[in-house]
């Protein structure tokens, strides 16, 4: 993996940035600005050197346009904003940037031929720029042209941020302090699944909350009522069987009719009845995580515990705090939790807070 810092000569040269602007928005709004204050370095060190800096990006939820992020942006540094992906209106405005200008094209995603890692839209894209930086960790798991093919296509290099993902990430798997306890929430069951199998081995414990702990207790035999789950069966018997495996034994339910005011009950994970939704990990298994915490010296975490942007925020917010105030080292990652740190204004507090989710 080659640094950006190892690049000379970069006055003039036009850099395309695969940068991680994938962040919730809300009615035409960006909700949370981690992610982009953490692309911010690699931009600004390449606006000193005199580079031209074409943003790439894309949006997974909350709309199509990237126009709410150069907005954003805009309160850090100057962004010109093109609404196209590729062609001659994005070629004729790369062509005119001046050294030090930086401009973001529109959501990746938008060309098919992102998702279908398309040579032809690759090629489209170089045609842009000299060289191309990946500074998107959180979605370097993914198969898509930008990411795939670009590198192949250009010379290639690490943003400052994608070499601190690497860096720290690496620690977990080259000094692992044990106990090590790894926590796993979030909704993403097929991302996530990889994640289980690997720390099962590595890890002391597995806690696992979130819409992921739904598919344990249902493969456990549970009634999950309406709650999340995922849609395909996943083999997980012999992880159910495990000793290191924590689930919830208590939950919080939703339930009640709409109109009348839904209603929120803390119950036992095996009580949960048909028109009820699991919304977060309930107060016994609180206190049985916040004693892990408590005894490890290691925690690798991914994901919200609860449904955090509804009302099941609470478990995650704690266990936050007492990971926050703890001695254990800690890795956070999982954009949703990012965000929870960053709106909480502890980020400080931990070891390192990964801009990845499924990526880590
Ligand atoms: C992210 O955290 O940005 C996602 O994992 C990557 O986006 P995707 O899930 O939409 O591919």
């Amino acid at each position: 993996m080659k640094s950006i810092k190892s690049l000379k000569n970069l006055k003039g040269k036009i850099v395309l940035v695969r940068a991680s602007l994938n962040v919730p928005i809300k009615n035409g709004k960006v909700e949370d600005d981690f992610r982009i204050k953490k692309v911010l370095p690699t931009i600004k060190f390449l606006k000193e050197k005199g580079a031209r800096v074409v943003l790439l990006s894309h949006l997974s939820k909350g709309g199509e346009t990237l126009s709410p992020v150069s907005k954003t942006l805009n309160k850090f540094l100057k962004v010109k904003f093109v609404p196209e992906v590729i062609g001659p209106r994005v070629s004729k405005t790369v062509s005119t940037m001046k050294n030090g200008d930086v401009v973001l094209l529109e959501n990746l995603r938008l060309n098919s031929g992102e998702k279908k890692c398309s040579l032809f839209f690759a090629k489209k894209l170089a045609e842009l720029g000299d060289i191309f930086v990946n500074e998107d960790f959180p979605v370097s798991h993914r198969m898509d042209a930008s990411l795939v093919l670009l590198p192949k296509l250009l010379p290639a290099y690490a943003g400052l941020q994608m070499e601190n993902e690497i860096k720290n990430l690496s620690f977990v798997f080259k000094n692992q302090k044990h106990p090590f306890l790894f926590i796993i929430g979030g909704a993403k069951f097929s991302t996530k699944m990889p994640l289980i199998k690997k720390y099962i081995k590595l890890a002391d414990y597995i806690f696992v909350g979130g819409a992921l702990a739904n598919d344990f207790l249902k493969a456990r035999g549970y009634e999950v009522g309406k709650s999340l789950v995922d849609k395909e069966n996943y083999n997980i018997a012999d992880i159910l069987k495990s000793r290191k495996l924590v689930l919830p034994s208590d939950v919080v339910v939703e339930y009640g009719k709409a109109g009348h005011g839904k209603k929120l009950l803390n119950k036992k994970s095996n009580d949960v009845q048909r028109d009820e939704i699991i919304i977060d990990i309930g107060r016994e298994s609180i206190g049985q995580l916040a004693a892990l915490v408590k005894q490890s010296k290691f925690i690798l975490w991914n994901g919200p515990l609860g449904k955090y942007e509804t009302s099941g925020g609470d478990a995650t917010k704690k266990i936050l705090k007492r990971v926050a105030n703890g001695k254990a080292k800690s890795i956070i990652g999982g954009g949703d939790t990012a965000d929870l740190i960053s709106d909480m204004g502890i980020e400080k507090k931990f070891t390192f807070v990964s801009t990845g989710g499924g990526a880590t």
